[in-house]
């Protein structure tokens, strides 16, 4: 058996939480591969919403396994509210959630530190969420990090008393002279998380993924954050720290290349970003409004305003190409429901007027503008539909142009935020 991915080809909050959902009754297991509490992805079903942050989305539907994959890095604090919140709501956790003892511990010294290196930054900040995501992999990366398994060793405490000091003296550096009484709360909370993660099931995740498909068993990967903010290939510097791209999901997981099947790419109707960097598409009119006002375009983490603008298929072309996307995924297309017309940018012009179709290396909007196609709008309310065959001719139309844009199939339309307005396409 293979692995099946499915990853954001944007700037993130695409929707990877609802389809996750929605396609874990395929699956035997689901499993996180990177990125922490940075994420927010969204499931709503029978009227009720909920917005996971560490953990898999795939919890909600009947028993299947849930894996926090090796490249994730998990805040102690923030899993154990999201844990003992989802355990009060009536999800038997314990028996279906296993985490990987590689996963990097995010320190509380490491969120000072995210907000003291943001605030170094100035005009320049990246808008992160300040959830330590960027000096926790930097820890990994410089062998510096804890680990979970780190925590059943005797000489953890005086492991994380160094890592805290040598953070304290970079926060120093930095000019931030840390709060040392709130710290140390903070420290005794985050100690205390410790020992309840402990309660869960520590798993060798690379085994226990590998060992499920020699068993014949098949697994989801969910991706979190977008393509657009990969540290490799995204918009860096403003980016996140990981490799969201399906190569991620190889050493998130420890998944070898030759066993990934299918590559889900997800993506909006349109276009959003939170945080700041190059926006090509950006809308500041009414039209960009309009679509954050009917889209909701608010963080689910941070309830930040998202900004809004045009689908860009130079990004998006960009996109399925690194992933190897075999299958796209629509969602939201109900927020354009009421346009009179829908814009593509279809290619990128530079001050000589010069057309390219290749994401340039600075995607500042300075040096180039969006080149659009208009196309007609469906005007139909389609939130109710069940079947393609409902769908009008000019969405019919917006997606053959899509497919033959990205040359790929676009499988499911997302109508809606709740689980069943989701359309599969049928002979896709
Ligand atoms: P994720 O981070 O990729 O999981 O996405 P988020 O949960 O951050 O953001 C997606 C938002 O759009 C959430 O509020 C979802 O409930 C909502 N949503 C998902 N699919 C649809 C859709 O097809 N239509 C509409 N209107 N909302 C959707
Ligand atoms: P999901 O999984 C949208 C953005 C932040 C910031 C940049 C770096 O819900 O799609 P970080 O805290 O990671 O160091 O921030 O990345 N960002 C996201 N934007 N969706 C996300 O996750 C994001 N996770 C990080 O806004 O611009
Ligand atoms: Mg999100």
């Amino acid at each position: 058996m293979k692995v099946d991915v499915l990853l954001g080809l944007q700037w993130g909050d695409e929707g990877k939480g609802k389809v996750v959902d929605v396609l874990t009754p395929r699956y035997d297991a689901v499993a996180r591969f990177q990125g922490g509490p940075n994420a927010g992805h969204t499931l709503e079903f029978e009227g009720k919403k909920y917005v996971l942050r560490s953990i898999p989305s795939g919890i909600f539907q009947h028993g299947q396994i849930n894996i926090i994959g090796n490249g994730v890095v998990l805040d102690p604090i923030l899993f154990s509210e999201e844990a003992k919140a989802l355990e009060e709501s009536g999800v038997d956790l314990r028996s279906i959630l296993r985490i990987s003892r590689k996963v990097h511990l995010i320190l509380p010294t490491h969120r000072l530190l995210d907000a003291a290196s943001e605030k170094a930054k100035a005009g320049g900040k990246i808008g992160t969420t300040g959830k330590g995501i960027g000096p926790t992999y930097t820890d990994k990366v410089s062998r510096n990090g804890l680990r979970l398994g780190d925590t059943l060793t005797a000489d953890f405490e005086a492991r994380y008393e160094a890592a805290r000091n040598r953070h304290i003296a970079q926060l120093k550096a930095l000019g931030d002279e840390p709060d040392m009484e709130a710290l140390t709360a903070t420290e005794a909370k985050w100690m205390e998380s410790i020992a309840y993660i402990k309660t869960y099931e520590i798993v060798d995740s690379e085994y226990l993924i590998n060992d499920l498909l020699k068993d014949g068993k098949s697994v989801l990967c969910e991706g979190a954050q977008g393509t657009m903010l990969d540290v490799d290939f995204g918009s860096y510097p403003f980016v996140t720290s990981s490799n969201t791209v399906c190569a991620g999901a190889c050493s998130g997981l420890g998944v070898a290349p030759n066993k990934i099947g299918e590559v889900f790419g997800i993506f909006k109707a349109y276009c959003t970003r939170v945080g700041s960097g190059p926006f090509p598409t950006e809308l500041f009119d009414e039209t960009g409004k309009k679509i954050r006002d009917l889209g909701h375009e608010y963080g689910a983490v941070t309830g930040r305003e998202r900004r809004c603008g045009w689908i860009d298929l130079v990004a998006l072309r960009y996109a399925v190409m690194i992933n190897g996307v075999t299958q796209l995924i629509m969602m939201k297309s109900d927020v354009l429901d009421g346009f009179d017309s829908v814009k593509a940018c279809v290619a990128y012009r530079d001050k000589t007027g010069k057309e390219t179709r290749h994401l340039p290396f600075y995607l500042d909007d300075d040096n180039f503008e969006p080149v659009y196609v208009t196309l007609p709008g469906w005007k139909t309310d389609m939130t109710a539909m069940k079947s393609e065959d409902e769908f009008p001719a000019e969405f019919a139309d917006y997606i053959r142009f899509l497919e033959k844009e990205l040359e790929t199939p676009i499988t499911i339309v997302s109508i809606g935020p709740d689980r069943e307005q989701t359309i599969v396409r049928k002979n896709k």
